[in-house]
């Protein structure tokens, strides 16, 4: 059977996953390509940034591991609305929350704790017992889901993903300059990829492209011939 890229397809058959640095394209990416799929979009990021929002806001040691898990053990956590773009934190729309910059400057410290890890990796695995999902992060398909149908890893240049991401604070109404942004997604990108758990890593089996030149179109349109030209057996 050929996989149909808009149709749903049965739950067991398509996880999708999408890893790769600040700025390389994955969010954008995945929530396109859920739409294509009628798949859900898990944003693993947004779960990292919602467990460290809730440190800071509750007063929680950061620098204590144990505080640390308990928070992300005992959080609620759900997407919702169109596309999957709001991220509900026991019950409260926290997705202007966890973009500010207290939580970007605390999300890499927090997001290297095992325990920290172990708690969310479960729930997102749990997430994608539930249907279709393309799921994107640092370690979807390398640890979250290995077993995933389709695994893309997402690259640019430096450059050009802190001008995504200067764009993107600047549609969100902050004006940063250049240089700063490249600055802090340079840190990030080292503390991410030099980490002991699941460092960010190219994953077994995934398909690279190099986002630097092309645009969203053109990005898409790759993974879905990719997509498309898979054959799979039901089972
Ligand atoms: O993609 P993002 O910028 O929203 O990710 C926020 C942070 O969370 C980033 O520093 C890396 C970390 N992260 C992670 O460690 N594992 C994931 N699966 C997703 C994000």
């Amino acid at each position: 059977m050929t996989a149909d890229p808009r149709g749903n397809m049965p739950p067991s058959l398509l996880a999708v996953t999408i890893d790769g640095p600040a700025g390389s394209g994955k969010s954008t990416m995945a929530r396109l390509l859920a739409k294509k799929l009628g798949a859900v979009m898990i944003d693993t990021g947004a779960m990292y940034r919602a467990v460290t929002a809730r440190v800071i806001d509750n007063g929680v040691d950061p620098d204590d591991e144990t505080a640390v898990a308990r928070v992300a053990r005992e959080i609620h956590l759900r997407f919702a609305g169109e596309d999957s773009r709001q991220v509900l934190v026991d019950g409260e729309d926290e997705s202007a929350r966890i973009r500010q910059a207290d939580v970007n400057a605390l999300v890499s410290k927090i997001s290297a704790y095992p325990q920290v890890r172990s708690e969310l990796v479960g729930l997102q695995r749990k997430m994608a017992e539930g249907g279709p999902v393309v799921m994107e992060g640092r370690d979807t398909g390398s640890v979250v889901l290995p077993q995933a149908r389709f695994k893309f890893f997402l690259v640019a240049g430096p450059d050009v993903r802190a001008e995504r991401r200067r764009l993107e604070i600047a549609q969100a109404g902050e004006s940063r300059d250049h240089k700063e942004v490249l600055e802090g997604i340079t840190a990030r990108d080292l503390q991410d990829s030099q980490r002991a758990v699941s460092p960010l890593v190219k994953p077994e089996g995934a398909v690279e492209i190099d986002t630097s030149q092309l645009d969203i179109d053109e990005v898409l349109e790759r993974m879905l011939v990719l997509i498309v030209s898979d054959k799979y057996e039901a089972s």
